[in-house]
């Protein structure tokens, strides 16, 4: 029923659209009929409908306006041929009119509306309803906010207007099926949300590193406080920058999702090693979605392998690497002009120039353990119902190996596999030793076994 409701919902909203058509192009080729106003033909009442599209509607409270501009951007996906009367041509010019936008596509053969098109059926026998339909396809418009409609880009020299104006696939799957996929499970989305079950009683750093933890954390708390009623945004720049960077598994992960854990915000991470050398063409299109959601989800973004970002940029020898600079002059542009909180993660400092290193509100060094911090690791780790044979002392394992804590998370896997495959849960010393000797061994590292 519910998925039948809501075909029968959307199909009402494009018959609507199709009257409003007929009646505009009516009223302004002064055609037979066209006295009428076409605002006088009842939109269709879904107040007691409870499927997706009818429940948005409700919530957002989305006006005749919002509901024109989204029937127009489903119909070519849903009955493209209500879009037809669009290719009339005008006997004048003995070409299409130009008032009413639109595109043709090589893969769809039917109208493609623009914004244009949405203007000229609100504001073309009403030119006063120009405004609004301005205001329809504002990208401050819930609409884009939520990335329910996209207004492509135009080049340079063309009105923004005549870019197309199309329904994003997951919100159009949405509605038909009351399933909503994931953002970022849509493939041209580069980012993932990523949380943990750990808290910070489970971390062990260092004071210096939970002090500046503490200051982004306040951040987080208060900065909307500080720009808007301390009238700060008048000084400084919005958003927090912190640099994480140190070697591998010494928790700059874990840490960027316990900030947004205990902020009730949402951590998504952008894998840069992916993007600065690889996609070419669609990656600026797909990382300003990312940072446009972002900004208004208020997420926390996490960047790791930054060090793409850091690189000197390369001379340009081919237009691949002219691409991967003006990449990179994007990112760090975005980046800047962020107002939320942004996370950039990297195993080395080295190499990254002054230039860069003055956007940072916070550059924070995560060390190795130190051997009381890796007993407290290994403490932890085998504290649960996993634990260390009696006879293992764990102050002199803590000393005598450098491991930082991801690693020792990997000798806890690598332990309670062994010891369940013996039907305990106790792990004995060279099954200890033995996993130890792995991570070294990952890591490149020999290690000498002492008692
Ligand atoms: N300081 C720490 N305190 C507690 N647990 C830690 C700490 N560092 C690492 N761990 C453990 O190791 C796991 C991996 O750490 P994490 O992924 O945060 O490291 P990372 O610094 O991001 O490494 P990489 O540079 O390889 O991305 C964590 O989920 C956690 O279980
Ligand atoms: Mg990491």
């Amino acid at each position: 029923m519910e998925t039948n409701n809501a075909l029968y919902v959307i199909r009402s909203e494009i018959d609507w659209l199709s009257e409003v058509i007929d009646q505009v192009i009516r009223s302004y080729l002064m055609q037979e009929g066209h006295e009428r106003n076409w605002k006088d033909i009842a939109v269709p009442d879904i107040s007691e409908e409870n499927d997706a599209y009818s429940q948005t509607v409700h919530e957002w409270g989305l006006s005749k306006y919002d509901r024109l501009a989204l029937a127009l951007a489903m119909a070519p996906s849903i009955r493209p041929e209500v879009l037809d009367i669009f290719f009339g041509r005008n006997q004048l010019y003995d070409r299409g009119f130009t008032e009413f936008g639109g595109i043709t596509d090589t893969h769809h053969s039917g109208f493609i509306p623009t914004g244009q098109t949405l203007i000229f059926l609100m504001a073309a026998t009403e030119p006063e309803l120009r405004y609004e339909a301005m205001k329809v396809l504002s990208q401050d418009h819930l609409l884009y906010k939520e990335q329910v409609l996209v207004l492509s880009q135009t080049d340079d020299h063309i009105p923004n207007q005549n870019g197309a104006l199309t329904i994003s696939e997951r919100w159009l799957s949405y509605f038909l099926t009351g399933i909503k996929p994931k953002i970022e499970q849509t493939i041209s989305f580069p980012a993932q949300k990523i949380s943990t079950n750990l808290e910070w009683k489970d971390v062990v750093l260092d004071e210096v590193v939970m002090d500046h933890l503490q200051e982004i954390n306040s951040w987080l708390d208060h900065g909307d406080t500080l720009m808007g009623e301390w009238g700060l945004d008048r000084m400084i720049k919005p958003g927090y920058r912190a640099l994480f960077y140190g070697p591998p598994g010494t928790g700059k992960t874990l840490t960027a999702t316990l900030l947004g854990k205990s902020s009730g915000r949402d951590v998504y991470r952008v894998d840069l090693s992916m993007i600065v050398s690889k996609y070419i063409g669609e990656t600026e299109k797909n990382l300003a979605k990312v940072f446009d959601v972002a900004q208004h989800r208020k997420w926390i973004l996490f960047f790791d392998e930054a060090d793409a970002l850091f690189g000197k940029r390369t001379i340009a020898n081919s237009s691949n690497d002219r691409h991967a600079n003006q990449q990179t002059s994007y990112l760090l542009q975005r980046i800047e002009d962020f107002p939320g909180v942004v996370i950039l993660a990297s195993n080395l400092k080295a190499n990254m120039d002054d230039a860069f290193t003055r956007r940072f509100q916070a550059m924070i060094h995560f060390t190795m353990p130190g051997p009381e911090d890796r007993y407290q690791l290994w403490s932890n780790a085998f504290s649960g119902t996993c634990q260390l044979s009696q006879d293992i002392d764990l102050w002199s394992i803590a000393e005598n190996y450098e491991l930082a804590g991801g690693s020792i998370i990997n000798v806890l896997r690598y332990c309670a596999l062994s010891a369940v495959h013996r039907g305990d849960h106790i792990v004995q010393y060279d099954e200890l030793i033995k996993g130890i000797r792995q991570e070294f061994k990952k890591e490149n590292r020999t290690v000498s076994v002492t008692k």
